[in-house]
């Protein structure tokens, strides 16, 4: 989509999400800490954006994107945690923890993965959309998703791992949630099987994508314009496309799955364009 359409979702979710977390205790102070800017709001923008192809009201969809970023949020906050990659920087600012202490950060974590599946279930939609919404969120967010994703980077640290096993990791660490966001606009809209099946296929195309270019960026970036710390695989002795293929490799493997996802994006025709200009923009990005 265009910077204007992307800067609009942005700013209707940031609204949002600002109304969303209300109240001056610690945990929901460290919450809101982190939940506002400095993020790119993909993933909800990726909501809105599905919903508006597949011909529904955005307005309706906020609620969903909202509930997508308050998970990623939160899976934000504890990756940062010492016991996870120990990052001391996110979104330009210091991690949760290093802001509020590691248990408020925990707890920070905990209220929004929470908050996400009440906000989604106030959404002014069918009540049959929401079920389909909460399934769908849990299992991509859960232990057969972003969280097994996460257990299997930890379990990776220190070892020398396969192609497959860094995909592997990749799709249920970062494809898993990317997945989950556009789906959740296709559900808000009453999108078809067909539209489901070809949103996931871009999702899957993106979101591998995503991870590569992450990772070249953990290595070819600084700390200023990413927001967070550099160096951070190899400080853990994580293993990426980077680490097995070298950076002009894996670059080409990143295009190649933004390929992919570009020609899932067919069913929907001129209507995908703005998906379309997002994939390249997130091949091509510098943070
Ligand atoms: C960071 O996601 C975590 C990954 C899956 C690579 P983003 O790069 O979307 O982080 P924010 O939301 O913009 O901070
Ligand atoms: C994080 O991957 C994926 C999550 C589910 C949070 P990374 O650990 O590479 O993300 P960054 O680089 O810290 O944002
Ligand atoms: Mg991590
Ligand atoms: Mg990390
Ligand atoms: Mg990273």
């Amino acid at each position: 989509m265009s910077e204007s359409v992307l800067s609009l979702y942005i700013d209707r979710i940031n609204e949002y999400l600002e109304l969303s977390v209300k109240g001056e205790d610690t945990v929901t102070q460290a919450m809101r800490y982190s939940l506002s800017n400095g993020g790119k709001r993909i993933r909800p923008a990726l909501t809105m954006e599905f919903c508006k192809v597949c011909g529904g009201d955005t307005d309706k969809a906020l609620s969903f994107a909202a509930a997508v970023e308050m998970i990623h949020t939160y899976s934000l906050i504890h990756d940062d945690l010492p016991c996870m990659d120990d990052d001391d920087m996110r979104r330009g600012k210091p991690s949760c923890h290093i802001a509020f202490g590691e248990e408020y950060a925990l707890l920070a974590g905990d209220g929004l993965l929470t908050l996400a599946f009440e906000t989604l279930a106030k959404a002014k939609l069918e009540p049959e959309k929401i079920v389909k919404a909460a399934a769908v969120l849990a299992r991509c967010a859960g232990h057969r998703g972003m969280v097994e994703g996460q257990t299997l980077d930890l379990q990776g640290e220190g070892k020398a791992l396969s192609l497959d096993e860094i995909r592997r990791t990749h799709e249920l660490k970062t494809v898993e949630m990317i997945k989950a966001a556009c789906l959740l606009g296709c559900i808000a809209a009453g999108a078809s099987e067909e539209k489901l099946a070809a949103a996931e296929k871009y999702a899957y195309g993106i979101g591998l994508s995503f991870q590569i270019i992450d990772d070249i960026l953990d290595v070819t970036s600084d700390e200023q314009t990413l927001g967070k710390p550099i160096g951070s695989d190899a400080e853990r002795g994580k293993d990426t496309y980077v680490t097995l293929l070298g950076l002009e490799n894996a670059e080409t493997e990143a295009q190649r799955y933004t390929d992919e996802a570009v020609k899932a994006l067919s069913v929907f025709g001129d209507a995908a364009d703005g998906l379309k200009q997002l994939a390249t923009a997130l091949l091509n990005r510098k943070n």
